[in-house]
């Protein structure tokens, strides 16, 4: 929260009523977030229900991301949370490309910078890119299991619940709690990773490289987490309330 305007701060969360502009004052991490819902930039004095009216956006949908996005302890009243599961996975398909076609190239790209500007003793740097290449196995990794195996789940169960489709026997003993476990680990090295650079790094680098690196380090590791506070709270808890009604119902 240190970084959010302190105006956020003052108020509970984002209202429909709330102007777009002032939600990116507040919180500039949303732009990536609201590109993700097909809004881009030039939104005027309108406001998040003239723009999702124009955009056919769910509402209620786009106020639950962008408010836990912006806020980790903001959690929707039930109300909101009446939209499909299918838009939060549509959704967190729309980040997984993100970081896949940005994110990920954006920090080799510095970390290539700072490598070709080391003058001596540069097998620290290499050590570094080979802990980061590591962790971005592991990330992907982890990213296609949601692809492959969690989101079909989400959707095969959301299908039995609205259409009454039968769940492929094959899911029976499958659950989203254990599903999503993970992020705990995932988000740990990316601290570490950023925990090395600071701490240990002989500095034979170019200092401003180098900040850019982090810099973008530090912006993966706040999406890493605010996307996994969507997919802990936000997914997980809906569709655990499904799996109530599908499987003991
Ligand atoms: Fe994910
Ligand atoms: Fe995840």
């Amino acid at each position: 929260m240190g970084v959010l305007h302190k105006n956020y701060r003052e108020m509970n969360h984002f209202e429909a009523n709330d102007k777009l502009s002032k939600l990116i004052h507040t919180n500039h991490f949303l732009l990536p977030v609201i590109n993700r819902f097909g809004i881009r930039l030039g939104f005027k004095d309108k406001s998040v229900k003239q723009v999702c009216e124009e955009q056919t956006i769910n509402e209620n949908f786009f106020l639950t991301i962008v408010n836990t996005y912006t806020n980790e302890d903001y959690f929707p009243e039930a109300e909101l949370l009446k939209f499909s599961p299918l838009l939060i996975v549509d959704y967190l398909r729309k980040t997984h490309k993100y970081y896949f076609e940005y994110l990920f190239p954006e920090v080799e790209r510095r970390l290539e910078k700072v490598l070709m500007g080391c003058k001596s003793n540069c097998q620290d740097l290499q050590l570094i890119k080979t802990f980061y290449e590591k962790y971005k196995i592991e990330l992907s990794r982890h990213i296609e299991d949601e692809e492959d195996n969690v989101f079909p789940y989400v959707k095969a169960l959301t299908e039995t619940y609205e259409k009454g489709i039968p769940l492929n026997k094959e899911y029976d003993f499958y659950n989203m709690h254990s599903a999503e476990q993970e992020h705990t680990q995932v988000d740990q090295k990316i601290y570490d990773l950023k925990n090395i650079v600071l701490k240990y790094l002989t500095p034979t680098y170019n200092d401003n490289d180098c900040n850019a690196f982090l810099f973008a380090i530090f912006q993966f590791e706040k999406d890493l987490l605010d996307h996994a506070r969507i997919e802990d709270k936000i997914l997980v808890h809906k569709v655990m309330d499904i799996e109530k009604a599908v499987k003991n119902g």
